[in-house]
């Protein structure tokens, strides 16, 4: 009696489980109501009563080690399945997920107003459609001034007194309108000019332009202010000149230049053999702009300037083309994402 126990628990182990049918013939055998164990416990009355003890015990254990050789193989075929067909193995690293980071426009604006934050500028901002009186009228431009024609500007077919701004000072317009000195403050934006788009040129771009107005403002301050300036933004080494210039808002007015970080003032291609780059524009506000504005010249005197952000990262960060600001390639874009 005990031997056919011990025959089929050797028959239980020996039996080769390595596919879903076999471990389905296993339960078959082993487990299910019809199978041989469960006969096995039906002959248990059979048994003499001295050997139920044994018997029963070794029955059991029969039993126990088919129901666990069963779970055990499922589990296992299981596993191998999800591996075989894709399943997610979650000890593998994840995929990295890539982090954006600032354009490189948005980067040097920042550090533009940072530094100028440092000596008491707030920034402003003002529409883009502008209207004719803050982007040109109330800063002098005479009515037939070259600006104003078709070949710089946008203008709305509709409404020819609506534009699009060609630069951001008809925001120091608004400024001044709005506000009693002393105003310091910096305007930052995008503007719009009708150009054809090349290496060095956009149709539309970004500036930003300071204004500081207050009692006794001079030339030496706005000097002093852009000197500053451009050492904090482009280092030490780099030198700084006034050119003669005109605008119809200041009087007297001034291309601001600076050595070229390329060449370091040797002449190259990109300052055109000069030794020089100009970033900007500036002078003294005129006082025709500071009456237009409601701000009395008599009292007030103060000064502006304007540069161009693509001009200022093309340099700073000795980039060729213009054009790569708004390509959208990340692998130009992604070279400026440590910086700032
Ligand atoms: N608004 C001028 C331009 O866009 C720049 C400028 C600003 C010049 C302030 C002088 C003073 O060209």
């Amino acid at each position: 009696m005990i031997e056919n126990v011990h025959k089929l628990l050797a028959e239980a182990k020996a039996f080769e489980i390595s596919n879903a049918e076999q471990l389905e013939a296993f339960r078959l055998n082993f487990i299910a109501k019809n199978g041989q164990v469960t006969a096995l416990f039906k002959e248990f009355r059979n048994v003499p009563a001295d050997q139920k003890k044994e018997f029963g015990a070794e029955l059991n254990k029969l039993k126990q080690f088919a129901e666990d050789r069963f779970k055990a193989t499922k589990e296992a075929l299981e596993d191998a399945v999800d591996e075989n067909q894709g399943g997610v193995d979650l000890t593998l690293p994840t995929i990295p997920n890539a982090l954006g980071g600032r354009h490189p426009l948005t980067v040097v604006r920042e550090q533009i107003s940072d530094i100028f934050a440092r000596i008491g500028f707030n920034i402003s901002e003002g529409p883009e459609i502008e209207d004719d009186w803050h982007n040109f009228t109330a800063l002098n431009f005479p009515e037939n001034h070259p600006a104003r024609e078709m070949q710089d500007t946008f203008f709305i077919e509709k409404n020819p007194d609506i534009t699009l701004r060609t630069h951001t000072s008809s925001v120091q317009v608004r400024v001044m309108e709005n506000e009693k000195p002393p105003i310091r403050t910096l305007s930052p934006g995008r503007v719009f000019r009708n150009e054809a788009i090349s290496a060095r040129a956009h149709c539309i771009f970004h500036q930003v332009e300071g204004l500081y107005i207050d009692k006794n403002v001079s030339f030496a301050d706005l000097k002093q202010t852009l000197y500053y300036f451009v050492k904090e933004l482009f280092g030490e080494q780099v030198k700084l000149r006034f050119r003669p210039s005109f605008f119809p808002f200041t009087e007297p007015s001034a291309e601001i230049d600076i050595s070229c970080l390329l060449c370091k003032g040797d002449g190259c291609n990109v300052c055109k053999k000069t030794g020089w780059v100009e970033i900007g524009g500036a002078g003294m506000v005129d006082p025709n702009v500071l009456k237009n504005c409601g701000i009395d010249p008599e009292e007030y005197s103060g000064f502006a300037f304007g540069m161009g952000i693509e001009r200022i990262t093309m340099l700073k960060y000795q980039i060729k083309d213009l054009r790569l600001f708004t390509e959208n390639d990340v692998r130009f874009l992604r070279q400026f994402k440590t910086i700032g």
